[in-house]
């Protein structure tokens, strides 16, 4: 495995497997695990679950189909914090990569037992997890005033603040409408750029 893709267990918190499942309940779930079933019932199944959160349907398949192996793959490295604490009691049946689910070619290759490299189901629970929307400091939550971060990975990247404050009200009706398919694009450009805070250049540095 290259170690682009290589679990990382960063030190963003300090966290419990009961805080895991505190946090987030599973959408759907014994639909999506009834399902997976025929995938699953086979000698040693092998699941990627593309964006593992907070571990709650890869947590209940594991306990449902006792000889699946899965890898879960979160950009977010403290949802692989919190999954990885939950799942350990599950040991080498359960792996977490940090990385983006376009990544999911080259994990199934690597997790795969097959000399065609294919793996037995593949799961896609996409959104955002309650972690990301319950804790203010992540941006996310409109029911809170708090900073415009919205990065699923604080490590890097723009935070949506940075986005809005270099963005010009074209840009912003493109992105709306390309990655939103919001039709009133134009309107929400509008109304952002009308209120956003002019950037302040910093102070040059003293000579
Ligand atoms: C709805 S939650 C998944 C919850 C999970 N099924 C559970 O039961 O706890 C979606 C997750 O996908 C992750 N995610 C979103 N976009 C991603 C991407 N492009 N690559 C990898 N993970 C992503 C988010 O960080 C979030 O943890």
């Amino acid at each position: 495995m290259s170690d682009a893709l290589a679990a990382q267990t960063p030190a963003v918190t300090q966290p419990t497997p009961a805080d895991a499942a505190r946090r987030h309940t599973p959408v759907l779930l014994d639909r999506c695990l009834d399902l997976l079933a025929p995938a699953l019932e086979v000698a040693e199944p092998v699941m990627i679950d593309c964006t593992l959160g907070l571990g709650g349907h890869t947590e209940a398949a594991l306990e449902r189909f006792t000889d699946l192996t899965v890898v879960g793959i979160d950009r977010d490295p403290q949802a692989i914090a919190l999954a990885s604490a939950r799942l350990a009691r599950f040991g080498d049946r359960f792996r977490a990569v940090r990385a983006t689910y376009d990544a999911v070619d080259a994990v199934a290759y690597d997790a795969s037992h097959r000399l065609d490299h294919t793996v037995d189901a593949i799961l896609m629970d996409l959104g955002v997890s309650s972690l990301q929307l319950d804790d203010a400091d992540r941006g996310f939550s409109y029911a809170r005033p708090a900073p415009l971060d919205m990065r699923m990975d604080q490590t890097g990247g723009r935070t949506a603040q940075e986005l809005l404050d270099g963005a010009d009200e074209r840009e912003l009706t493109r992105i709306l409408r390309t990655y939103g398919e919001e039709r009133f694009a134009p309107r929400i450009a509008a109304a952002s750029c009308a209120v956003a805070t002019p950037v302040t250049p910093s102070p040059p540095l003293p000579s």
